[in-house]
């Protein structure tokens, strides 16, 4: 070896591990950790082993959350129906599809949906991952063929460029699933009013929202099901919304048993002034109608009257508006 190529070779040698560090260095900051911003005392919620919720996939998944061509370019995108001014929900009893089409239940916020142990109303799907699917291949949704978004999305070098740095490898379906399902598991809300008023902040309730929440938690009962830090149980329950339950059954559709007709999954009522109109059918308008049929519920509901006086209506929705998210539950810059 002459005198200039052991040169040569030293320099490479010398240089080889800092390139290799500078990338290495690059990735894992890139697949670092997404750093929620959780409520004091709130538990991480749990992901998949084989999905770990980092910087690179919440920001795909913001994009693709955001990006009409999942439904082939046909003007709806996930924020379609779950748009961020309204929790991730939206304002119509039943969202319109890709043919404008309305489809057969009130779309959900989706505040907290990590928390779930399971997904849809009537707890259909297992997993945010699987959930993906479901809007894509509804004809009164989006209607797409996974395999023709997964191309057109393919044809995009700056995506490909994000799911490489993600995944480690181009978009495809598992990439489009988990991606998404990550973004949304970064929408967390709990910091309300509510929440300062629990940590101490005596003037963060007006005097009807705190005769509300000794109310919601005393003697109508509410807290039985809408209980923890997401005041939801995340289980089901009939509470006299479903008719006869020919319309929607509801849970039973999923478990065949008669006994679940017509219960639905209890709804997080975190930022419940901006998600109206409520229940799975999207046919009670105002929070003062909701309060009213948990006090004087329909006779074939079966369930029993709460006898609370008009102020006191008033007060449960006056600590109900005090469950806004008083910041943004987007937290993906
Ligand atoms: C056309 C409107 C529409 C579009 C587009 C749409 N959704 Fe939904 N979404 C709904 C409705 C309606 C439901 C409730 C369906 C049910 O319970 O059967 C729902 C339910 C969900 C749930 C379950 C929430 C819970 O509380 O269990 C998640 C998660 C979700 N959607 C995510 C998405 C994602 C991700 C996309 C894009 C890939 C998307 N949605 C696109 C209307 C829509
Ligand atoms: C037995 C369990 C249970 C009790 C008790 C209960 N709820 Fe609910 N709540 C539910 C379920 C289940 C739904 C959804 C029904 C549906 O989708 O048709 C719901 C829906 C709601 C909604 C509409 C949420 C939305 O996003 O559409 C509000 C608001 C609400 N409840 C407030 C209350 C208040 C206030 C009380 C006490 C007066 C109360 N609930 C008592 C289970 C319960």
């Amino acid at each position: 070896m002459d005198h200039r190529a052991s040169f040569a070779l030293l320099i490479a040698v010398a240089m080889l591990p800092a390139c290799t560090k500078d990338v290495q260095e690059d990735l894992v900051a890139d697949n670092a950790l997404f750093a929620l911003d959780l409520p004091a005392g709130w538990p991480q919620p749990p992901v998949p082993e084989n999905n770990p919720l980092t910087n690179r996939s919440v920001q795909l998944g913001k994009a693709l959350f955001f990006d009409e061509r999942l439904s082939l370019g046909r003007g709806i995108s996930c924020a379609s129906c779950h748009r961020p001014g309204s929790a991730f929900s939206d304002s119509l009893p039943f969202s319109l599809g890709v043919h404008g089409e309305a489809g057969f239940r009130n779309a959900p916020s989706l505040a907290n949906v990590a928390y779930h142990p399971l997904l849809l109303r009537d707890g259909g799907v297992p997993t945010l991952e699987q959930q993906v699917l479901v809007p894509l291949l509804d004809e009164k949704e989006m209607d797409a063929n996974p395999q023709a978004v997964i191309e057109l999305l393919q044809a995009d070098a700056q995506l490909t460029a994000m799911s490489v740095r993600a995944y480690g490898r181009p978009l495809d379906q598992l990439v489009l699933t988990q991606a998404i399902a990550n973004y949304e598991r970064t929408l967390i809300s709990g910091h309300s009013r509510y929440d300062r008023y629990l940590q101490g902040d005596a003037s963060a309730l007006s005097e009807a929202g705190m005769r509300g929440l000794q109310l919601f938690n005393g003697s109508a009962h509410c807290s039985v099901c809408h209980s923890g830090p997401d005041l939801s149980d995340h289980d089901f329950h009939n509470v006299g919304t479903a008719g006869d339950g020919t319309a929607d059954a509801g849970r039973e559709r999923i478990t065949f048993l008669s006994e679940d007709r017509g219960k639905f999954k209890t709804p997080t009522l975190r930022n419940i002034s901006r998600t109206a109109p409520y229940m799975h059918h999207g046919g009670i308008a105002t929070l003062e109608a909701v309060v009213h049929h948990f006090n004087s519920p329909p006779p074939e509901a079966g369930m029993q009257s709460l006898g609370l006086s008009a102020n006191e209506e008033q007060d449960l929705v006056a600590f109900l508006r005090a469950l806004d998210n008083e910041r943004p539950l987007d937290q993906v810059p």
